[in-house]
């Protein structure tokens, strides 16, 4: 295969409950589009057989839709990426089915891609000229729905994982303190929305800190739980009227927890260069926080754009940029698997 200087990847996800596709030319998001499922709003959760069936239904039109929006032919394209892992195995599997039967009758190749290095990786998208990549070793906070994990980011290829969370991840958090408090799934979002009107320090959440650089989280939720029971015995409206307050002070405990760890492996790698990624790199109390940590710490900080903190398709498309560069392909054997280390 001959060296261009124009490549052009349709990257696919599929490893929850989001259907997305994208086309990248070179590390450029020329098309981005996600279908969301609101069916799982009725069940509290991800329902995992109802994710598949709705990224079979959805997987053709949104992957047409990239297309169309990119401008881009599909005998154009030079490889497909997708999310082989972590996730649900039957919703990567409708992904992985779906790339591997588009790259064989394009006779393209195929780009298995890690759905938490990709959430990393969406720093290393430059969609105009001026952006400029991070600077390496870059330390990175991914916290996602799934995962919180602290991370050495070498190279786009390279990662070191040093520090995670032993029990709940830090959007599970999130969305358990939610459901607690009578809000639809997911939770983050809402708790991000109610805590941005209330007095974070209002309440005191307990959150155990365990040695070194992982995080546990589960303590929290079970903190919460039960002090509402305990609020609610002797005033029945008191999630009523503090649920503001309520949201803010348990907002602040995890990030509180969540940055007090970044501030240690800063600490002790030396590194400055500071990332976080993943949904809850979404929430805006834990962006202002970082932002002013950052001033403090004379840190070179990257947040990421809206688009990519949550799950989609320009994540995946940029990380087999890179493994297309290092002509990493998948082999055709490949299949999805649920659990993948970093
Ligand atoms: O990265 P992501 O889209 O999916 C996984 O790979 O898991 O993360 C989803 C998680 C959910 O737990 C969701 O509640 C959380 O990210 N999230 C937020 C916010 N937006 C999404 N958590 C707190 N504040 C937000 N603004
Ligand atoms: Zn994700």
């Amino acid at each position: 295969m001959k060296d261009k200087d124009r490549i052009l990847i349709l990257g696919i996800e599929s490893s929850c409950d989001e259907t997305a596709a994208s086309i990248l030319e070179n590390d450029k998001v020329l098309a981005n589009v996600i279908a969301g499922q609101d069916i799982h709003q009725n069940y509290g959760g991800v329902v995992p057989e109802l994710a598949s069936r709705a990224h079979q239904q959805n997987i053709v039109p949104v992957v047409h839709e990239a297309l169309t929006r990119a401008k881009v032919n599909k005998n154009d394209l030079d490889a497909v990426a997708f999310t082989a892992g972590p996730g649900l195995l039957g919703a990567l599997l409708v992904g992985t089915s779906f790339a591997k039967g588009l790259a064989l009758g394009l006779d393209i190749p195929l780009l298995n891609v890690n759905h938490m290095q990709a959430h990393v990786l969406a720093h290393f998208i430059r969609n105009s000229a001026a952006d400029e990549l991070p600077a390496l070793p870059m330390l990175c906070l991914t916290v996602s729905g799934g995962h919180t994990q602290l991370l050495i980011v070498r190279s786009p290829l390279e990662f070191e994982l040093i520090g995670q969370t032993t029990d709940d991840a830090a959007g599970e958090a999130f969305d358990k303190a939610a459901k607690v408090m009578g809000l639809p799934y997911p939770g983050g979002p809402l708790i991000d929305k109610l805590a941005s009107q209330g007095d974070e320090n209002m309440f005191r959440f307990p959150v155990s800190s365990l040695p070194g650089l992982d995080f546990s989280f589960s303590g929290l939720k079970t903190s919460l739980l039960y002090f509402l029971r305990d609020h609610l015995k002797k005033d029945p409206q008191f999630l009523e009227k503090y649920k503001a307050d309520i949201a803010a002070s348990f907002q602040k405990a995890i990030i509180d927890a969540l940055l007090s760890k970044l501030i240690q492996a800063s600490e002790e790698t030396g590194i400055k260069c500071i990332a976080i990624a993943g949904g809850v790199s979404a929430n805006s109390g834990l962006r202002n926080r970082l932002q002013e940590v950052s001033k403090k710490r004379n840190w070179e900080l990257h947040v990421p754009a809206f688009e990519y903190c949550t799950d989609n398709a320009a994540m995946i498309g940029i990380a087999g940029y890179y493994l297309f560069k290092a002509k990493r392909f998948a082999p055709k054997d490949i299949s999805a698997s649920a659990r993948m280390p970093l």
